[in-house]
């Protein structure tokens, strides 16, 4: 979308002609036949800029829950922090007086953080900034925030009292994961920022190295987020934020696991009725051996995050997959491929650790389809590869 598009949308003219739209097709799907005929009608009207909003909108109701109302770029969409995630990690923000978000994007933190406390909510990027201006009015948190169109470096944090960023990780426009390219720069803000304000949240890739991780300066809290069975992001929780080392945490559940000594590694063993499967939020954040030993689960291999007990650990909701183990045996595709076929099984999912093998490959050469109540894993154990025919434990 380019300046005078997300200007005109957010014209009166705009917001009145896309609510019209909207009720006309209220799924969000626009053929080329109702495009051609919404362009007939409004032929002096930026109707492809409505079109790509609405579309938009029908994507971002998987991250807001009223994205009906609310505008955004496609950019700024992918960048945001959906609301549940957002609510979790604002809690932590709640008690203190203001809080600056650097970077307040189309306003995914910054509207949840109001929701709890004024905010002081910056953005390089003024179109950006409008459009967070009109979320927080879908929100209801406008009063809340104080909007400013600046460089986060330039910002004066006098009135603030805990600071939030969520910096671009945008390379000539490609994604990358490491903190080193973070717009703005995280590396030379953090410690200026810390010499006056004690309390400081950062969120990274889930995919950020962990020697990078290791590399920085103050020692923060790492906090693996995961919605569901997908890990989200990482928070870096730095001063009087920081609660422990390391925190994997789950929503909707708001299960969490921390440890701030690493606890002695569980104990291997063979396998026995069920392999277990950490959640990836548990997995990420090296904590598999404290969930092992709560869970009273043994490990597969040391270094492999299958664990395997004769009883299904008590869990709520996302912290594990759970699978009952129908048959265990050496790597070998033909003879599994022998055994699905008089087992009569057709669909199957598959999973693998420690394994190159893609498992579209693996499937390829089986020849079976996805899905089904059975999973197919394989795993490296010691120096050699294995295979499980599974059942999935339904998720409790
Ligand atoms: C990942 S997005 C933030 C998303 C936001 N947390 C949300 O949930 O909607 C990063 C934002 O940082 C802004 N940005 C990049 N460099 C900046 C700088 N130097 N100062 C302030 N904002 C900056 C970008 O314009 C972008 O909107």
């Amino acid at each position: 979308m380019t300046i005078e598009d997300i200007n005109f949308l957010l014209s009166e003219e705009g917001k009145k002609l896309i609510k019209k739209i909207q009720i006309q097709y209220p799924e969000g799907r626009f053929t080329t036949a109702a495009t051609l005929k919404l362009k007939n009608i409004y032929p002096n009207l930026n109707i492809r800029s409505i079109i790509e909003l609405l579309t938009l909108r029908k994507s971002a109701k998987l991250k807001f829950s009223k994205a009906d109302n609310m505008f955004f770029t496609k950019v700024g969409l992918e960048q945001s922090t959906g609301e549940r995630v957002a609510e979790y990690v604002a809690e932590r923000f709640s008690g203190f007086k203001k809080v600056a978000d650097l970077t307040s994007g189309i306003g995914g933190n910054t509207i949840a953080i109001a929701a709890r406390t004024k905010v002081l909510a910056i953005d390089s990027d003024r179109l950006t900034l409008d459009i967070a201006k009109e979320n927080a009015k879908v929100y209801s948190v406008y009063s809340n925030i104080e909007f400013m169109h600046k460089n986060a470096e330039d910002t004066d944090l006098g009135t603030c009292d805990a600071v939030y960023i969520d910096p671009s990780r945008r390379v000539k426009n490609k994604r990358t994961v490491s903190l080193s390219d973070s717009l703005p720069s995280v590396e030379q803000m953090l410690p200026k920022i810390l010499s006056h304000i004690d309390a400081v949240g950062i969120k990274v890739s889930p995919a950020i190295s962990y020697e990078e991780l290791e590399k920085l300066p103050y020692n923060p809290e790492v906090e693996v987020i995961a919605d569901e069975f997908e890990c989200k992001q990482i928070m870096l929780w730095f001063g009087i934020l920081k609660t422990t080392a390391f925190r994997a945490t789950i929503l909707p559940e708001k299960y969490t696991l921390e440890t701030s000594h690493p606890s002695k590694h569980v104990e291997t063993s063979t396998p026995k009725k069920y392999i277990i499967e950490p959640n990836c939020a548990i997995i990420r954040s090296h904590l598999i051996d404290e969930f092992a030993q709560q869970a009273g689960c043994k490990k597969l291999d040391p270094l492999i995050a299958y664990l395997t007990s004769d009883n299904l650990p008590v869990a709520v909701g996302h912290q594990y997959k759970g699978y009952e183990i129908i048959s265990f045996s050496r790597f070998n595709l033909k003879k599994l491929k022998k055994t699905l076929s008089e087992m009569n099984i057709s669909r199957i999912d598959i999973a693998k650790r420690g394994l190159s093998q893609k498992p579209d490959e693996i499937r390829k050469k089986l020849k079976i389809k996805e899905g089904g109540n059975f999973s197919l894993l394989f795993m490296r154990i010691g120096n050699r590869h294995y295979q499980a025919i599974t059942k999935k434990v339904p998720q409790s």
